[in-house]
């Protein structure tokens, strides 16, 4: 079955233009590392805070006025409703401009575009989630919808992996996730240092040693290329097939909704048939990328 087939495909938000930003305020930021923040927001019409809707996997652009605007994951759960969050690493102008924002400035948002995870799909299935880096934020997204959902679905396995322990990212989530005795949360970096006791290791690696069983089985995964790369290829040896695996792709998004042709992978738009896809449906397309 098609990623494409069972995902959510709310209707647009803003309805006639969908192009037209709505302003939201930022209510609360959270440092994750030097280059990264979560930033929480919320709509400042009252009626859009009460009936906006999105989906775990789903995007939104973001933008300032006068500056810019650029595609970003939602990076909190659907089932937590009070307000709206984004993950947002420093590696332009737009990104700059967002970090220099306190508390109370307003930004821009439309959205949610793109399918979805396939909660469906993935109902009453073990879910193994590999994620390194910021790729944690759109599985952060899912992972809390499912812990929110916890009897829908089987075994829950969280790999998640950084470069150095002031890499890793939503520290207080992997913390509330390693208390979960219902979730097995493993955490890794790529290379210790003297106040990390910890695992090492990368995580294709730690992937292998842990096992997961593909019976039954998703394992959804995002994270750095190099790290997509290998990864892939270790779920293939534990036993996933490509229908089994997913993966939710990020690239340059002008438009949004399929209109510009900017993010072409293969026959396919990441803005409309994804940006969460099964491997079986990229594996074509991607060995250059990744
Ligand atoms: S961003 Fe325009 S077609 Fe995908």
């Amino acid at each position: 079955m098609a990623i494409s087939d069972i995902s959510h495909r709310p209707r647009f938000l803003a309805e006639g233009n969908v192009y037209l930003p709505h302003l939201a305020v930022i209510e609360k930021i959270i440092d994750e590392t030097y280059d990264t923040k979560t930033f929480h927001f919320n709509f400042k019409d009252e009626r859009l805070r009460e009936e906006f809707s999105f989906q775990s996997g789903q995007f939104c652009f973001l933008s300032i006025l006068g500056i810019g605007e650029a595609p970003f994951c939602i990076s909190s759960s659907p089932t937590r409703r009070d307000h709206l969050e984004c993950s947002i690493r420093q590696v332009g102008r737009l990104t700059r401009a967002l970090h220099r924002l306190g508390v109370g400035a307003e930004i821009g948002f439309r959205g949610p575009y793109g399918n979805s995870f396939p909660l469906e799909f993935l109902a009453g299935k073990n879910l193994v989630f590999v994620g390194g880096g910021i790729g944690l934020a759109p599985l952060r997204s899912l992972i809390w919808n499912v812990v929110d959902n916890r009897d829908k679905y089987g075994n829950i396995d969280i790999i998640y992996g950084a470069r150095s322990p002031a890499d890793l990212c939503f520290t207080c989530d992997l913390e509330a996730w390693e208390k979960d005795e219902t979730v097995n949360m493993v955490t890794t970096i790529d290379k210790g240092d003297e106040g990390w006791n910890g695992r090492v290791g990368l995580v294709p690696v730690v992937l292998e040693e842990i096992a997961p069983s593909a019976m039954n089985s998703v394992a959804i995964v995002c994270g750095p290329p190099i790290m997509i790369r290998f990864t892939f290829p270790a779920l293939q040896k534990l036993g996933f097939t490509p229908e089994q695996m997913l993966t939710t792709l990020e690239k340059r998004m002008k438009c949004g909704i399929g209109k510009c042709g900017r993010c072409n992978i293969g026959n396919l738009y990441v803005c409309r048939d994804g940006p969460v896809f099964s491997y079986a449906q990229i594996k074509d397309f991607i060995s250059s990328e990744y």
